[in-house]
């Protein structure tokens, strides 16, 4: 089958490299035209463990080809599958401008039959509102062509997004059509993904569960931070306490793992739509809303821990260690590293900075912060008063403690990932202050 993706972003290239790799033939449109020219060198615009030898073998057997020319995108395909971004508004509604972009453009070129599949989160609703859209347009220009829209949420994780892809946990599809759901479920007919659950539901069910789902994850990360902050006044050990609860099958050990707070492109700004979607329902969600200033709060008992320690900010030098908002991805939006550096900052401390992956999105966000960005963990270490690990990177796990001991100024680690034993870095001659445990 013929399919298009809109948005060659994260989940746009994940879900056209993966399309391309079970049979199908993709072509993946973005308006980006660097990130075009980029992907036909075959130079990726984003880090994704094993997405370059996706896409390499994919696009040498052509079955994966990118574009800027939307009318070529979508008059080659049946399939068109939106992933665009839904970035947050101030008020924290979701800004659809991309969405209802991507859909104008398919009212202006659309000459057969399509299934408009919207991957990007949205809010309940918006496939329908997509729909009249798209059906006012064809009216204006007196086209009648028959379409449907589908609701086909993306539950990938950066880092692991492949997998994620392939081996999904569950794949909701939100349709009314009966000839939708026909072509979705060739789509999905390979044979990765015959023991894999399928829901097929209402339009707005499908478009819920994302919400549901992200907001529950997010619950889950301020629940066991608000777990570890107790443990840390009572005495507790909130990885025994973590660990015990993951045993428990109706807990899950899954996002038990203590932090500075959550971010990434997701929980914030899906966890903020879920509390405007139901204020402007007329409902107040209470948890949810408490998530929200409780991961603020986090990021501020963050700093306070590293002020804590080291008393006076001003001129002291500061080593972070992870800039992403988690390992295995260049992604640093709403990562919890930059609220740290800003605070850092604004009190007159030196930042010094190393991240595997995310330094040259961090130069090219905020070149207005004053960050001194280091080749490697080591030279970032070098003068430090104070290194914080603030991503869990695998590969800072092999530091070696007893020479980073011998070039700080002042041995002192804030661990907000709890990636070591306690022990074993005091045992090294640092001060250690981990998350929920001594
Ligand atoms: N990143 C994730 O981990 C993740 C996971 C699940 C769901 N989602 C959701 O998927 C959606 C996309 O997220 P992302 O992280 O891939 O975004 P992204 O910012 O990485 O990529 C979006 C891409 O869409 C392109 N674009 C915007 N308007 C366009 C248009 N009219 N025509 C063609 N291209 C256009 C942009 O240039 C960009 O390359 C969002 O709704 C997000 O919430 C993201």
């Amino acid at each position: 089958m013929n399919i298009t993706v809109i948005g060659a972003g994260y989940v746009g290239l994940i879900t056209g490299a993966c399309l391309a790799d079970i049979g199908m033939n993709v072509i993946c449109m973005d308006k980006n035209k660097a990130t075009i020219n980029n992907l036909n060198k075959l130079e990726l615009p984003i880090y994704e463990p094993g997405l370059e030898d996706l896409i390499k073998k994919n696009c040498l057997v052509n079955k994966l080809h990118f574009t800027t020319s939307t009318k070529k995108a979508i008059e080659n395909s049946t399939a068109i599958f939106i992933c665009v971004g839904t970035p947050s508004l101030k008020d924290g509604s979701v800004n659809l401008k991309y969405i209802y972009q991507a859909a104008k453009e398919i009212a202006n070129y659309i000459n057969s039959y399509k299934l408009i599949i919207i991957k990007s989160t949205v809010p309940v609703g918006t496939c329908q509102r997509v729909k009249s859209f798209i059906n006012d347009i064809m009216k204006n220009t007196k086209k009648s062509i028959e379409f449907d829209i589908v609701s086909n949420p993306e539950f990938l994780r950066e880092g692991t997004a492949i997998n994620d892809f392939n081996f999904p946990d569950r794949i909701v599809i939100g349709t009314d059509s009966q000839r939708a759901t026909m072509i979705m479920k060739d789509i999905y007919n390979a044979p990765i993904f015959q023991d894999t659950p399928f829901i097929f539901t209402k339009i707005e069910t499908s478009e819920m569960i994302k919400y549901a789902s992200n907001a529950f994850l997010a619950t889950k990360i301020s629940y066991i931070n608000e777990i570890a902050n107790i443990c840390e006044l009572c005495g507790a050990d909130i990885s025994v306490v973590a660990y015990a609860m993951g045993l428990d099958k109706r807990i899950g050990d899954k996002f038990l793992n203590p932090g500075p707070g959550f971010g990434g492109s997701c929980f914030p700004k899906d966890t903020k739509a879920l509390i405007k979607i139901g204020e402007d329902l007329g409902y107040k969600p209470n948890i949810i809303k408490s998530v929200m200033n409780s991961n603020l709060l986090q990021r501020k008992r963050a700093v306070q821990k590293i002020i804590n320690v080291i008393g006076e900010v001003k001129e002291k030098t500061f080593t972070l260690l992870g800039l992403a908002f988690k390992p295995n991805t260049a992604d640093i939006r709403e990562s919890a590293s930059i609220y740290i550096i800003e605070e850092l900052l604004k009190n007159g401390g030196i930042i010094k900075a190393f991240d595997p992956k995310a330094m040259d999105s961090m130069k090219n966000s905020y070149p207005e912060l004053a960050i001194k960005y280091c080749d490697d963990e080591l030279s970032a270490c070098e003068g430090s008063d104070c290194i914080i690990f603030a991503t869990d990177w695998k590969q800072f796990r092999d530091i070696d403690f007893t020479v980073i001991k011998g070039i700080v100024n002042n041995p002192v680690i804030i661990d907000l990932r709890n990636m070591f034993e306690p022990s074993y870095i005091k045992n090294n001659g640092f001060l250690y202050k981990g998350i929920g445990r001594e």
